[in-house]
């Protein structure tokens, strides 16, 4: 059964795999932190009291209503705006910073280049961080293999679908080979088929480099099938409603759990608390 931790209006929700009363998680074992995250934008306050402790290795949903300031999180720790805020943000023990090589970043869009081939767009971020061509080229082409692009390593992205574009986006994600991936609703765009394919794909990729994924999306059968934890956040100004471990077994397989009652009841369960946090809006 699912663990859910709390579903209450209380800012401060510990998180799934914070220690038991007592017993301190080492520090080094916490990836990412966010401590008492409160941020406006003028007179709008957009994120209220948000605390996230990210173990290293974890698969983290971020769900929540639309403005809830779930992307405004992920533009933080990756340093892409620099906005005064109260409470802290840490990556492996440092602030984020812009350009920081332990971070990638993918988006709902596939950001291409269209005069890079498919060989090149998946190398692009490796060679900006100065990845020596064998290896960026080795590297690019086992990762293409493996999100099913073997065979079109020389084609142009006007000659590929939306969801090979977003197959080719997410080799050159993991082949940056960094610790952190912030992912921000990147198969939003796809129809439910492809979008099943690139999860499988995406659980698949995980499962064999384990990184510490922050992955933000609307979709809670998304959520729950390929994460470890899934974190409910509220209408603007955001807080955190729930934090709930995700009990599935792993290795799994997006497509077997359709089938699974109990990814279906964990959806239920879930997308009461996400009901719940629509109430809490500044907008109302
Ligand atoms: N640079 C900015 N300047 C002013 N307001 C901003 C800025 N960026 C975001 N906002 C506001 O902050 C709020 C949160 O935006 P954010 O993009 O983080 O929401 P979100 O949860 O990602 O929403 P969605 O699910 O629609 O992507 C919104 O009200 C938005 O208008
Ligand atoms: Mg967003």
């Amino acid at each position: 059964m699912a663990a859910i931790h709390s579903i209450s209006r209380s800012p401060t929700v510990g998180p799934s795999a914070a220690p038991v009363a007592g017993m301190e998680l080492p520090m080094s074992k916490i990836a990412i932190e966010v401590q008492k995250l409160e941020l406006a934008f003028g007179e709008r306050k957009v994120i209220d009291g948000v605390s996230l402790d990210i173990p290293e290795g974890q698969f983290l949903s971020i769900v929540g209503p639309s403005g809830c300031g779930k992307t405004t999180i992920l533009n933080l720790l990756a340093g892409l705006i620099d906005v005064p805020h109260m409470g802290t943000l840490r990556l492996g023990g440092s602030a984020p910073r812009l350009g920081d090589a332990r971070i990638a970043y993918m988006l709902a869009r596939d950001s291409l280049l269209p005069w890079r081939t498919t060989m090149e767009n998946a190398s692009y971020g490796m060679q900006i961080r100065g990845v020596p061509p064998k290896t960026r080229e080795a590297r690019a082409r086992d990762l293409l293999r493996r999100v099913g692009l073997a065979g079109f390593e020389d084609i142009y992205p006007k000659h590929l679908s939306h969801g090979m574009r977003q197959r080719c986006a997410l080799a050159r994600t993991f082949a940056l080979d960094a610790p952190y991936l912030l992912m921000d609703e990147p198969f939003g765009a796809l129809d439910a088929q492809t979008k099943l394919q690139l999860e499988e794909l995406l659980v698949d990729l995980w499962q064999q480099e384990q990184r510490t994924v922050v992955f933000i999306t609307h979709d809670l059968a998304e959520a729950i099938a390929i994460s470890d934890r899934v974190v409910v956040m509220s209408a603007r100004p955001g807080r955190i409603v729930a934090d709930l471990t995700i009990d599935l077994p792993r290795p799994r397989s997006v497509r077997e759990l359709q089938k699974e009652p109990h990814f279906h009841e964990l959806y239920a369960r879930i997308w009461q608390t996400l009901e719940q946090g629509w109430r809490h809006s500044d907008d109302e």
